[in-house]
């Protein structure tokens, strides 16, 4: 391997939220979702230098970085777009609050999975909108929307509906086909579609590839604003950019409100990092994949041989979800607390009685955190 993610990292002294939440003497904090691992060298490099530079003034997007994601985009995802279609934003989750805010009036109602990463229900009571629960099922090992049934949660008030592919948590990896369903079923209840796909880059499933809704017509496409970012795959999240993609110019206009406004742009370290993760970020990217399926095989071989949890494929991402519903334990974060690991609790995505592991650390750490759900839950 050209790039070595077992070396430990040290985030001690570095306002790490992850790191600095809990004693670090006392507990393993795997908990929120950003990795252990520094950033490509390409990105250090490019960092360096600009903050070699000095200069830190004002800073509009690189000319070229709409073009760039576009042809990522496209090599990626085979998903063709005009890269004029590219909102630039700080980040998803100013995306997500934004969508919801400007894509329904205020007696309307949002559609979105659950259990599902937090800010989704946020953005719809900070904009103090109505929502209906997709409730994910398992099937075959796999969180699925229950296609079937999503109509029943529909009204005549319902205008938008969230997906986030791959899904946080679960880590479904939603097909062609599921994709199409949800999409028609969009179609069918005149519903824009807003679709979080910022773990597009962490595909950890063999047989699977990310595949964009916006990418599967145009009449899909004219509905979606897609949020992406290169911040979880290439592990800058602090430096913050994300993007949203519409071709629906009104989308668009939409997603462009309060930007540069109460909505500050991204860092100029930001856009650096960025674009040289579109330049050069591709092999450190491939290696990463491959270290994070040992992780998850670790986990999956460590969960198969405790008969009180369980967890479906993790097909994408580095967030492994565990159901503890059999431990009997109502909190059974607050168990591995006490036990010295911090992991996310289930009900901060809507399921107590799960817990959400973050593997994307180095192997040692992970043993050790494997070790103590060994201790603690067997
Ligand atoms: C589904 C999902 N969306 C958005 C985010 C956060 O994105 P950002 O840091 O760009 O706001 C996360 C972080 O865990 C996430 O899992």
């Amino acid at each position: 391997m050209a790039f070595n993610f077992d070396t430990p990292t040290n985030r001690l002294d570095t306002d790490s939220l992850r790191w600095d939440t809990f004693d670090h003497q006392k507990v393993l904090p795997l908990w929120v979702a950003d990795m252990d691992f520094q950033s490509p060298p390409c990105v250090i490099e490019a960092l360096t230098k600009r903050v070699q530079d000095g200069v830190y003034g004002y800073t509009h997007a690189p000319l070229e970085l709409n073009r760039l994601i576009a042809k990522y985009l496209l090599e990626h995802y085979h998903w063709q777009i005009d890269p004029d279609w590219i909102v630039i934003l700080p980040s998803v989750v100013s995306g997500l609050y934004t969508a919801v805010q400007q894509l329904t009036q205020q007696d309307e109602k949002v559609l979105l999975p659950n259990p599902i990463y937090h800010h989704f229900k946020l953005a719809c009571t900070s904009a103090n909108r109505q929502f209906e629960q997709m409730q994910l099922q398992l099937e075959n090992e796999r969180w699925v929307l229950p296609n079937d049934s999503l109509a029943n949660l529909v009204t005549h008030k319902t205008k938008l509906a969230l997906l986030c592919n791959p899904q946080n948590p679960g880590s479904t990896v939603f097909t062609e086909l599921e994709l199409r369903a949800f999409g028609d079923f969009c179609i069918e209840h005149d519903l824009w579609i807003c679709s979080d796909e910022i773990h597009a880059g962490l595909v950890l499933d063999e047989y699977k590839s990310h595949i964009p809704i916006a990418s599967l017509s145009k009449e899909i496409s004219l509905r979606t604003v897609t949020l992406m970012s290169f911040n979880k795959t290439f592990n800058f999240p602090g430096t913050g950019l994300a993007w949203a993609v519409a071709e629906n110019p009104k989308l668009r206009t939409a997603m462009q409100f309060s930007l540069n406004e109460t909505i500050a742009p991204p860092s100029l370290f930001a856009y650096t990092a960025s674009l040289a993760t579109l330049k050069d970020g591709e092999p450190w990217r491939q290696e990463l994949i491959q270290y994070l399926r040992v992780n998850r095989d670790l986990i999956k071989n460590t969960i198969a041989d405790i008969d009180k949890l369980s967890i479906g494929k993790m097909e994408a991402s580095y967030l492994a979800w565990i159901d503890c519903s059999h431990l009997n334990y109502q909190n059974p974060h607050q168990l591995l607390l006490e036990a010295g690991l911090a992991t996310s609790p289930g009900s901060q995505f809507g399921l107590a009685n799960f817990i959400r592991l973050n593997f994307g650390t180095q192997r040692a750490r992970l043993n050790q955190a494997l070790e103590i759900i060994r201790k603690t839950c067997y």
